[in-house]
């Protein structure tokens, strides 16, 4: 039998998945279209390499997962900006699907419903900070890697300057058609690497999690890791 690694020496997962919900009032959002389903498969196949495994979760996102995965949950980019920072730094490698809002409504939300009047409303929006970005601040041994969903037209080049512009160390470039699809056609683009791609192009979900899984803990135990911010 292969003698199986310590579960101090393996590296520690942290996912996040789902949309945020931005509030306009007590009632109202502000959200993006996101079912989380790949984060939650990733956990799943983290959990079955028996790595330990933590997983943000936005509203809405249904998961059936082994109670030894920790599940924390959020709602607003804020929130996953905290637990961010409570997590990462108990973790190695990070995969960023979480669909974050990029617009917020600014200032506080009214405490009640907003009546429809019969007129319409302006509503003023605020750049949510770029959460990534903020995290290769840290002084952090562990990998991080994101997701860039676009049209087929520009995916590859896009997903090469979000690479750049978030300093991490791979990013996953997918078409726009992988939402609320059963199945996934991603590539895996290594910092300063060359594209990775799974055994066939298109793939379950549940797959290309397995494989992202594999690909993530490969990427961190090998050198060179770290983009200069
Ligand atoms: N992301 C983030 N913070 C944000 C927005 C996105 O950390 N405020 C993360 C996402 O979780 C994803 C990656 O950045 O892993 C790319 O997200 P995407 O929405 O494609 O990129 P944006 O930075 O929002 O750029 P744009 O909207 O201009 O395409």
């Amino acid at each position: 039998m292969t003698p199986q690694p310590s579960e101090a020496s393996r590296p520690r997962i942290l996912i996040t998945a789902g949309p945020t919900w931005e509030p306009i009032d007590r009632v109202r959002f502000l959200g993006n279209r996101s079912s989380g389903r790949l984060g939650v498969e990733m956990a799943h196949a983290a959990r079955a390499r028996s790595l330990p495994t933590t997983v943000l979760l936005g509203p809405g996102v249904h998961a059936d997962l082994p109670s030894q995965v920790a599940i924390e949950r959020f709602q607003t980019t804020a929130d996953l900006e905290a637990s961010l920072r409570d997590f990462w730094p108990e973790h190695d490698i990070l995969i960023m699907a979480a669909a974050v809002a990029d617009f917020r409504p600014a200032g506080t939300p009214p405490e009640g419903k907003i009546e429809r009047g019969g007129g319409g409303i302006d509503l003023r929006l605020e750049a949510t900070p770029d959460l990534l970005a903020e995290l290769a601040k840290l002084d952090h041994h562990g990998t991080r890697i994101g997701f860039a969903l676009e049209g087929p037209e520009n995916l590859g080049v896009r997903a090469l300057e979000k690479l750049t512009k978030k300093h991490l160390h791979a990013i996953v470039a997918n078409p726009l058609d992988t939402m609320e699809s059963d199945s996934i056609e991603g590539v895996l683009i290594p910092r300063g690497g060359e594209p990775r791609r799974p055994p066939t192009e298109r793939m379950s979900k549940p797959d290309f999690a397995a494989w992202l899984i594999d690909q993530a803990i490969d990427l961190h135990g090998s050198p060179p890791r770290r983009p200069a911010p």
